[in-house]
């Protein structure tokens, strides 16, 4: 009797962190992401894109002039991603999408937000265009 209910106690414990365990990693690493963009819209590089990397010189701030891994100033950037760091085949293989995203692990610089990454994928999956 008194061993059967100290299991059930401890049958009680153990879900109840489970359930705690869960909640918390869902939470942390899965934030949801947004709803993927109306495909009958547009993009613009030079008014959408091209302001992610001089923002606060987020991306600019190292990726400038004379820098070996791609100029992205204002100006510059079309030519430092395009084509190299462009996969049109499969835009999700895109380095300038995957490189700096928020879940990768590879830039150990400073990252992209999700909704920027996502807008970059758009931008990719419309044909990176110079516009
Ligand atoms: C503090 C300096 C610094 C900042 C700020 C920075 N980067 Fe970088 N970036 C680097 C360095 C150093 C490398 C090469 C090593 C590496 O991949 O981490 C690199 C590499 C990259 C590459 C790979 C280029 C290639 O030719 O393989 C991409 C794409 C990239 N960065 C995107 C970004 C984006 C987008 C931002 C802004 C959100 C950003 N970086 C901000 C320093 C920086």
């Amino acid at each position: 009797m008194f061993k059967t209910k100290r299991y059930l106690n401890f049958l009680m414990f153990a879900s109840l962190i489970g359930i705690l365990a869960s909640c918390s990693y869902d939470f942390i690493e899965y934030p949801a992401p947004p709803p993927p963009p109306d495909p009958e819209d547009t993009i613009s590089f030079s008014l959408q894109i091209e302001p992610i990397f001089n923002n606060n010189d987020k991306c600019t701030a190292c990726h400038k002039e004379g820098f070996a891994k791609g100029n992205f100033t204002t100006g510059a950037a079309y030519n430092a991603i395009v084509p190299s760091l462009i996969n049109l085949t499969v835009p999700e293989e895109s380095i300038i999408y995957w490189h700096a995203h928020p879940s990768s692990d590879v830039h150990t610089q400073k990252k992209l937000s999700l909704a920027e990454a996502d807008l970059i994928l758009f931008w990719i999956q419309k044909g990176a265009l110079n516009n």
